[in-house]
């Protein structure tokens, strides 16, 4: 079943249904200020850390889901009903809910008047504008009650959830002419305040949320609104809220549009006061100055349209599948953008208030996202790499607010180093900018402890040299990539965090995941060493390599497929001698796309092993069987159900690196058919069951041992979204950045014809087109550039001053 459809043109997904299984999300704004909103006007409002400067307030854990937002009501008679349905949930005549790029568009009609909201943030502006637009379609004059509300949040989204005794006491409002302020705690250590405005007159309002709801009413009937009368209340503590009121008469077919915002303000210390107890209002009277109209809000609007344009441009392909096609142009891009912006810090599954930026999480998402803005990139990767100890272990996570590490947290999961491999690799393929590897940063967090970006590469690479176990495999330390594998944690105790508790110190764990990522991104490091002149390091770092093939293959092969650990114990994990979890996703990816053992056949066997043990209906589990008990030795992986999260479910974060395993082997009808089964828009008809949005990847779908099957979960902020797009673009499509140009290598399904792909690198637009005459999967028989045949099959960096055309003809 589906609940809206696909709008390609548009770039939109339209939701027709309101009552879609899950909230439905989207993103708005691009920078610093950010909104979620809900096909239901959910959501809330952020600047920069979701955590601590938190402007709207939102109920996570509530019934039913999806309470707080930016909410209109309208009262037209004794009829009271919402553009996006709820919060009123009065039936509708039609409901359309438009998510778009960094923008949210709902209508809704009733009784004769259609209703348009429109949401989003405009370019590096910090604030949301929402223009609402109500007309009149009825032979009658109408006289309605339009009433806007939202919540605010006192800032620090967790101690508003938390610490009643005081917070019930400190809310401030000020009101003057249509704007609605809130100062809580300005007076004192804050520099910013929150405003709500409208671009007219209104004719009362309310800042004090009981006043407006009534005790005992919920959102869906505020009093207020019931009533058709705002109470004009002042907050003195308890919640202050911000809720217009205006009358509107429509004369049949006229229709009439507002412009409201919901602003963040800075104010110098020195001047942070208009008069006594006054807050500063200039700088707030300046950015509704800037969007009061609605010809300056659709200039600002088509701004962000174009900015879209131009990102997207940079790769889009014509496969002739729409399917294909949105995935690559349009969601998966997008999604990228959303996951560089937001880690996992703040979605509709994260609370926005336990987690910053992952060490290993920005790495991974720069990879899909590094073609659209190169220099935001780059500067991620310093904003990393400073939380990096000089022996190369990192901070596994840092605050994006203050930039850094995260100590709560703490740092000894062992895969974290190497991704920054990976990051500043992909960067320099992308843009051909070496200079980075020169750029002074600090190690945790300290300018004295500055080097070169290059020596933070080396710390990482070394890290895993100097930390090998009793089978010279890396050492896991507190968890690899699978933060759940807690080899050495031992936990007996419910209250402590897997994540966070003490590790036996003496812990011997060894990761085979972490051997299969040393390998492939040590030879990325050997290659990178190789481009800027260290043969020397080169050398010394490709015998480091070697001895880890040795090792992987002496200690790490299990008969059939690669093993997952070496437990505290020294037992195996993850081969047949184990009862459960005998064979493991994450080590068949990484020593597969490491090519360990390609000679001998290991590659090959392990990858059938994957599609014979953990492959299902729905995509591919990530160990099986499945763990039934709890293994204190294993951690918080055997504590989840069988076939959910770690434990068995599709972990879609996983699956590309088998896809990439595959195209490896040349077999492009597997590699493609594997990224169909958890691709979102293949999905559309199981919405029912698939639960979460069409249009972006979820981090886990129940795998084949959990009760319901297919059934998805925690949507949106997932390394899935780069992986995918990094294998579908680089590896199915096959058009990958390298040094030394683009590399052309496609391997497809065997069926297809061949397809075309635009794609700006450096600058520079080539046209490129593959054909398939001889239907395989692999393999570019020639290539010819601007109608000239080419030695090869990479298109070298050409002049900017034309758009250059790429034939490639497999076979
Ligand atoms: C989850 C992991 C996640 C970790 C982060 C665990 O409970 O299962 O997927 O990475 O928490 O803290
Ligand atoms: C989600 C986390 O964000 C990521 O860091 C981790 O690698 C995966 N879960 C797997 O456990």
């Amino acid at each position: 079943m589906k609940y809206g459809h696909f709008d390609d043109e548009n770039r939109e997904y339209v939701i027709t249904n309101p009552k879609t299984p899950y909230p439905w999300i989207n993103y708005l704004g691009n920078e610093d200020f950010f909104s979620l909103t809900s096909n239901t006007g959910g959501g809330y409002t952020f600047y920069k850390d979701a955590k601590f400067r938190r402007l709207t307030r939102y109920r996570y854990n509530n019934v039913p889901v999806d309470n707080g937002g930016k909410y209109f009501y309208i009262k037209d008679g004794d009829t009271v009903w919402s553009p996006s349905w709820k919060p009123a949930q009065t039936d509708l005549d039609s409901y359309e809910c438009r998510h778009g790029m960094s923008y949210t568009k709902f209508k809704g009609a009733k009784n004769g008047i259609v209703t348009e909201v429109l949401q989003f943030i405009p370019l590096g502006f910090w604030g949301e504008i929402q223009q609402v637009t109500v007309k009149n379609t009825s032979s009658e004059t109408k006289k309605i009650k339009l009433f806007s509300f939202i919540e605010w949040c006192l800032w620090n989204a967790e101690d508003d959830m938390t610490n009643y005794q005081r917070n019930l006491n400190t809310g401030e409002v000020e009101v003057e002419d249509s704007v609605l302020y809130h100062k809580t705690e300005f007076k004192e250590r804050r520099n910013h305040y929150a405003f709500y405005s409208v671009n007219q007159d209104i004719d009362g309002f309310d800042t004090d949320r009981e006043s407006f709801m009534g005790m005992y009413n919920g959102f869906d009937a505020p009093e207020a609104v019931v009533n058709g009368q705002p109470t004009n209340s002042f907050a003195h503590g308890w919640s202050p809220v911000a809720s217009h009121y205006i009358e509107v008469e429509l004369q049949p077919g006229e229709e009439k549009q507002f412009v409201f915002m919901l602003g963040y303000v800075e104010v110098e210390e020195d001047n942070k006061w208009e008069s006594k107890a006054v807050i500063n209002k200039k700088p707030a009277k300046e950015m509704i100055a800037k969007y009061d109209s609605v010809e300056k809000v659709q200039v600002a609007f088509d701004e962000l349209k174009e900015y879209w344009d131009q990102l997207l441009g940079k790769i889009q392909v014509d496969s002739g599948d729409d399917k294909l096609d949105r995935m690559v142009n349009i969601w998966n891009q997008y999604q990228c953008m959303v996951t560089f912006n937001m880690s996992r810090s703040a979605s509709f599954f994260e609370s926005g208030i336990g987690r910053g930026m992952g060490f290993r999480d920005s790495n991974q998402d720069l990879i899909g996202f590094v073609h659209q803005i190169p220099e935001r990139a780059r500067e991620r990767i310093i904003d990393i790499a400073s939380t990096q100890f000089e022996d190369g272990s990192c901070y596994h996570q840092y605050q994006p607010l203050t930039k850094k590490g995260n100590a709560a947290v703490g740092g000894d999961f062992n895969d974290d180093p190497l991704w920054l491999i990976l990051s500043t690799t992909e960067y320099i393929k992308e843009t051909g900018d070496f200079s980075l590897l020169d750029e002074l940063v600090p190690f945790d967090n300290d300018i004295s402890k500055a080097k070169p970006h290059f020596d933070h590469l080396t710390a990482s690479f070394y890290h895993v040299v100097n930390n090998l176990g009793p089978h010279n495999l890396p050492l896991i330390g507190r968890a690899d990539w699978n933060d759940c594998l807690n080899l050495n944690c031992f936990s007996n105790d419910p209250n402590e965090s897997f994540q966070t508790t003490g590790n036996k110190k003496d812990g011997k764990a060894e990761s085979l995941m972490i051997a299969g990522l040393f390998v492939l991104y040590g030879k990325e490091y050997v290659n990178l060493c190789l481009q800027i002149g260290k043969q020397e390091e080169a050398h010394k770092a490709q015998g480091h390599i070697d001895q880890m093939i040795a090792a992987v293959k002496e200690h790490g092969w299990d008969g059939d497929w690669y093993l997952r650990a070496y437990d505290y114990y020294g037992n195996k994990l993850g081969s047949q001698e184990n009862e459960e979890g005998k064979i493991f996703i994450e080590s068949q990816g990484w020593c597969s796309m490491a090519e360990i053992g390609m000679e001998e056949g290991m590659v090959e066997k392990s990858l059938n092993a994957v599609k014979e043990h953990l492959d299902c209906e729905y995509g591919i589990v990530l160990n099986s069987p499945a763990f039934s008990k709890y293994y204190i030795e294993y951690g918080e992986i055997s504590t989840y159900p069988a076939g959910y999260k770690e434990n068995g479910g599709i972990f879609c974060h996983n699956n590309p690196w088998i896809m990439i395993g595959e195209t490896i082997l040349g077999r492009g009808d597997q590699a493609y058919e594997y990224y169909t089964k958890i691709a979102p828009s293949f999905l559309e008809d199981i919405s029912e069951l698939h639960k979460v949005e069409p249009y972006v990847y979820c981090q886990m779908i129940a795998g084949k041992e959990a009760v319901k099957p297919g059934e998805a979960k925690n949507s949106w902020l997932s390394g899935t979204a780069s992986w995918n797009f990094y294998t579908i673009t680089q590896y199915i499509l096959g058009v990958k950045p390298s040094y030394e140009g683009l590399l052309i290598n496609p391997c497809i399904p065997q069926a297809w014809d061949g397809f075309k792909i635009k794609r700006i690198f450096r600058g520079v637009t080539y046209h490129i087109e593959v054909q398939n005459p001889a239907h395989v999967s692999k393999g570019v028989k020639e290539m010819f550039v601007n109608g000239k045949k080419i030695a090869g099959n990479i298109v070298p960096v050409l002049s900017k001053d034309k758009a250059h055309s790429v034939l490639v003809v497999l076979g």
